[in-house]
């Protein structure tokens, strides 16, 4: 780890104080000296197990080399093309693999962008454009994007959406159907029919009426808030809701896609076929910035939708998608989440013997440990989650945490060994262990 005063954090300090929080985090944050599979390297040669991908994104581990040669091979043949003026080979080739691997037969036109909150805005860009309608239905807890649109589509934390509260006006929301926060007493498939009924009830009963809504975006799992997993039934439910009202219903996957939750696409375990889907991080193995939205021929053939950006389909992110989407269904990776993340999810479920961990849950490679003050109130300790998170860097192992939070996820790469893997949860057991007392 580095410590104070090493030059490469002072450059780091100074030039980006966006990124510094607090003195803390110049003793847990790392500057990488270099990459590779499950692990990254810091300036000092230390070793970190990568519970993280980097946010999701590196589902084929840090650098995986045959993504990266062909992103070379394309860069040299093509450098950068815009796909308006110069539509070029691969970004069809990568529209014809993401249809090759859609989650439903409906979904068949593509839209590029260069981020995941592209991808989101885009989406719901389409919905409000196809329909004529102005709104949109979202959930509370969700995260879409930091751009001005998502920010107030999603609504993670409060905090983050300081200064632009005023700029929304767009959504209207529900409760998110997160089971281990339902009202005590309720299951959770009581929950889920809850909030349909509160969505019937106290949305189109009181704040707009359902020709309004132009369609619902929702996140299969809501990874951001801390691994929520709804119940199926509200999924089902949430489906017949749009099918009966004309709403397009985006599923937005930036995060949960592409094998992370141990089916290729998270809408998959529940049986819905969304109109609209929002593709990110994983998509091009890491090696470079893209993101994609499919959707069906009614939401994205007809309507000539004010959407996109430069550099999307950048053709060598194109080239590096459709190796990356090659790659998942040669070498069975969502199947391969599926097994790792079973395994770990059951060694995991023990720490729930710990009183200050409320609940350990998951999906695949997808996983949360939630750390309240004791199991009977229930009260979030995000104090204690910070102190988990540092202890675990310290030990070599970073999971996934956004700071302040009293959630530690674990998103490790989808290629990551049993053996690293195994290492990575010890170091987390040991510090979930020593940090068990207030
Ligand atoms: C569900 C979801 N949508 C959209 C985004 C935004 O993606 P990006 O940060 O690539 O713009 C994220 C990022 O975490 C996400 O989890």
């Amino acid at each position: 780890m580095r410590g104070p005063g090493q030059e490469p954090w002072n450059r780091y300090r100074e030039l980006f104080p966006k990124y510094f929080w607090s003195e803390e985090t110049r003793l847990a944050s790392i500057i990488v000296a270099d990459a590779k599979g499950s692990y990254v390297r810091d300036t000092s040669g230390k070793k970190y197990i990568d519970l993280t991908s980097q946010w999701a994104t590196n589902n084929l581990g840090n650098v995986p080399d045959e993504v990266l040669d062909v992103t070379v091979q394309a860069l040299a043949r093509y450098g950068f093309l815009t796909y308006f003026m110069n539509p070029h080979l691969p970004m069809i080739e990568l529209a014809e693999k993401l249809i090759e691997n859609r989650p439903s037969p409906n979904l068949t036109r593509v839209f590029l962008e260069l981020s995941g909150t592209g991808a989101a805005e885009g989406a719901v860009k389409h919905a409000v454009e196809a329909s004529g309608r102005p709104l949109i239905l979202s959930f509370l807890g969700q995260y879409h994007g930091l751009s001005i649109g998502t920010n107030l589509i999603g609504s993670l934390s409060a905090h983050e959406r300081r200064h632009w509260e005023a700029w929304g006006g767009g959504a209207v929301y529900a409760p998110y159907p997160f089971p281990y926060r339902r009202p005590r007493g309720m299951s959770e498939t009581e929950y889920g029919g809850w909030v349909l009924d509160y969505i019937r009830e106290q949305i189109l009963g009181r704040q707009a009426e359902a020709d309004r809504i132009a369609g619902v975006i929702f996140e299969p799992v809501a990874c951001e808030a801390g691994v929520w997993i709804p119940p199926s039934g509200f999924v089902r439910g949430l489906a017949k809701l749009c099918h009966d009202h004309g709403w397009y219903f985006i599923a937005d996957e930036v995060e949960t896609g592409l094998g992370r939750t141990g089916t290729m696409w998270a809408i998959e375990h529940f049986g819905v076929a969304p109109d609209l889907l929002a593709i990110g991080k994983g998509i091009s193995g890491g090696i470079m910035p893209i993101a994609a939205v499919m959707g069906t021929e009614e939401v994205m053939g007809r309507a000539k939708v004010a959407a996109g950006t430069t550099f999307a389909g950048h053709p060598a992110a194109c080239a590096a998608a459709t190796k990356t989407l090659e790659i998942l269904r040669r070498d069975r990776i969502p199947e391969r989440s599926h097994r790792l993340g079973t395994t770990a999810l059951r060694r995991v479920r023990e720490w729930e013997r710990f009183d200050h961990v409320g609940e350990v849950r998951g999906l695949g490679l997808c996983l949360a440990v939630e750390l309240v003050q004791d199991k009977r109130s229930r009260r979030p300790d995000p104090e204690r989650g910070r102190r988990v998170f540092f202890d675990c860097v310290e030990h070599g192992t970073i999971p996934l945490w956004n700071y302040g939070d009293h959630v530690i996820r674990i998103e490790p790469p989808l290629t990551i060994s049993p053996a690293a893997l195994a290492a990575g949860l010890d170091t987390l057991e040991r510090a979930l262990r020593r940090h068990a007392a207030r």
